[in-house]
């Protein structure tokens, strides 16, 4: 052994396998943000996979561990709903959002009001947008790893994940590029609670909130006033069940997107730095034959599952595994899990960037939610590495990330490297 971490690990696996199995509780960030956790899941599968935790910090909720489980809850929307929201948020995070009113969006819908809405977005994501998108990406792209220092130890996650994710964003959004910082900033706001990311207190969060909606009101009325254009918010302004959503509901909308489309890539990104040092053998093959890439790219979004969980509540009483989910019970389908499903995935602990399968896995999501972006991502990823590729022999990791401290975003708060040479 030789940092603490691994101490640390030990002991969590050893006091999870002490516990009785009704005392094993998923819903633990502090377990998550160590890389701990793997061994609730490990016990889960393999001895209660319709599990039920009365959590003092998130309530009452069903963990699914099973592949095969989850594809089942996932797509089934007509029994589990997605309209009282797609996470488990903490109680105090709750009685926030019922004090303040939460800004809804579509992934937080049922049909029709989610199908109709999804169409509106979805060509902004379409292979026809993203053949234009490509392009942009690549230059930003170079840009970015251009002005990375050389043989100095800096932040991956600070100067490429997110910068690449934003400038993305930004221009899904038509946002002005000079200010894309302040997507991955509205995105920590939005996803972590106070002490944690950016987040001192719930007061601050709703004011940086209430200031984020108010920035792109001001967008929407300036693109609905214009002729329609190729543009997210022009979409949105234009688009004939999108343009009389309410404020909360626009505001709801693209904050989804800046979630969508921020944690989750940015998450990737550093998860594939992180993996293929890891794995050096993986890294050698990849430098050897960059044809890998794709099939890395997927292997990173199954091995990170940069999103831990999606939840549903029970419309119906419902048999799964032995026991009944009652209707209104709260049921957490935990993708994290079910990429490591042995039945499924054959050695899912490795990291192996020449599965015959590799989009196979479940970090997406399946049935009418399945993320719409995910084309995005993977072009997202799959260029910043061709051009890395081009640029630089090696990325060295220069110490152990820190991580989030979320049972939801699964990734990275700093991830230090170096770039020893350029080719
Ligand atoms: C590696 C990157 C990504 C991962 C792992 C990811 C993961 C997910 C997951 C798990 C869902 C819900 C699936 C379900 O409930 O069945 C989802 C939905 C969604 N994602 Fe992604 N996502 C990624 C990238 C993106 C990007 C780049 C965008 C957009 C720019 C995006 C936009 C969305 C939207 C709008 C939804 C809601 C879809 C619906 O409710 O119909 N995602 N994503």
């Amino acid at each position: 052994m030789h940092d603490g971490s691994v101490d640390l690990k030990a002991e969590a696996r050893a006091r999870i396998y002490a516990l009785p199995i009704e005392a094993v509780d998923p819903a633990q960030p502090d377990l998550f943000a160590q890389d701990a956790m793997w061994p609730i899941f490990e016990r889960l599968r393999a001895e209660d996979p319709v599990h039920h935790t009365d959590s003092p910090t998130y309530g009452p909720f069903w963990s699914i561990s099973r592949w095969n489980d989850i594809m089942a809850v996932d797509s089934n929307h007509q029994v589990f709903s997605s309209a009282d929201g797609i996470t488990l948020p903490s109680l105090e995070a709750k009685a926030e959002n019922e004090k303040r009113g939460t800004r809804p969006s579509f992934i937080s819908m049922d049909p029709p009001r989610h199908d109709e809405q999804r169409k509106t977005v979805s060509p902004v994501v379409a292979p026809s947008n993203l053949a234009n998108m490509g392009p942009v990406i690549r230059e930003r792209a170079g840009q970015i790893l251009d002005s990375l220092p050389i043989g100095e130890e800096f932040d991956w996650v600070e100067n490429v994940s997110k910068e690449l994710t934003a400038m993305t964003l930004a221009t899904l959004f038509d946002f002005p590029q000079e200010e894309r910082q302040l997507l991955p900033y509205w995105s920590d706001m939005m996803t972590n609670s106070p002490g944690h990311g950016p987040v001192e207190s719930w007061e601050h969060k709703r004011t940086v909130l209430d200031e984020m909606v108010a920035r792109f009101t001001g967008l929407w009325n300036e693109r609905v006033n214009a002729p329609p254009a190729g543009d997210l918010i022009s979409m949105l302004a234009h688009g004939e069940s999108t343009r009389n959503m309410d404020r909360a509901e626009y505001a709801g909308n693209l904050g989804l997107l800046i979630i969508g489309g921020n944690d989750t890539t940015r998450n990737t990104i550093s998860g594939s730095v992180y993996a293929l040092n890891k794995n050096p053998g993986e890294y050698a093959r990849l430098r050897e034959d960059p044809a890998l890439i794709p099939a890395m790219v997927s292997e990173t979004i199954r091995w990170q599952t940069p999103l831990a969980h999606m939840a549903r509540t029970a419309t119906q009483d419902f048999e799964m595994g032995g026991k009944t989910i009652k209707a209104g019970d709260r049921v957490v389908m935990w993708y994290v899990s079910g990429n490591r499903d042995a039945s499924v995935i054959e050695d899912p602990d490795r990291y192996r960037i020449d599965r015959e399968r590799p989009r196979h896995h479940m970090s997406f999501g399946f049935g009418i939610h399945r993320c719409v972006g995910n084309r995005l991502a993977e072009l997202q990823l799959t260029i910043i590495w061709e051009e890395i590729m081009k640029r630089f022999p090696t990325i060295e990791l220069a110490a152990e990330p820190s991580r989030t401290h979320s049972i939801f975003v699964k990734g990275y708060e700093t991830l230090p490297v170096v770039i020893p040479t350029r080719n």
